[in-house]
């Protein structure tokens, strides 16, 4: 039961701020406040974008067996949202940077050292690529 152990080791980190964290919440504020803006990316940007894709999140949001990310969207969403993050078509630049510099349950947060704020934004254009205007 693959999901089952994945949903039980989710909650035991959630219980425990902090123990998928080194970095203390109060300066993950701060991070995320100076990656706020948007910037509009197209072209060249996107697919670098997809590459950054591929190299920071697939393991987890990728297609197939044994991916806690799209494992734990389609347990979230059922089948009201794809459970693959880059067929979303819902998510908004801000939403994906809080998530990518807080982290969430056995998501690390990313720090600036390790996704710059150019290759997140490359990410994010990435991801709301199809998004309606
Ligand atoms: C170690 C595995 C892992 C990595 C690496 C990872 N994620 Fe996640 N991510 C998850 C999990 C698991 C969830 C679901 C958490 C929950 O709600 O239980 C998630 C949730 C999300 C969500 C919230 C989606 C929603 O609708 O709730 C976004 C956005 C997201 N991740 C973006 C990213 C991006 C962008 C990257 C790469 C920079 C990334 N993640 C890398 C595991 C990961």
């Amino acid at each position: 039961m693959r999901s089952g152990f994945l949903a039980s080791l989710a909650f035991a980190l959630a219980t425990q701020p902090g123990a998928a964290s080194p970095h203390p919440p109060q300066q993950q504020g701060e991070r995320i406040a100076s990656s706020w803006t948007t910037t509009t990316i197209s072209g060249e940007g996107q697919s670098r974008g997809y590459v950054e894709y591929q190299k920071y999140c697939s393991a987890c949001h990728g297609e197939g067996v044994g991916r806690p990310g799209t494992i734990a969207l389609q347990a979230k969403y059922k089948d009201a949202l794809p459970a693959l993050l880059d067929k979303r078509t819902d998510l908004t630049p801000q939403l994906i940077k809080m998530y990518v510099r807080n982290g969430i349950t056995v998501m690390p947060n990313f720090r600036k050292t390790e996704i710059s704020d150019p290759e997140l934004d490359r990410i994010v254009a990435y991801l709301t690529r199809n998004n309606r205007p």
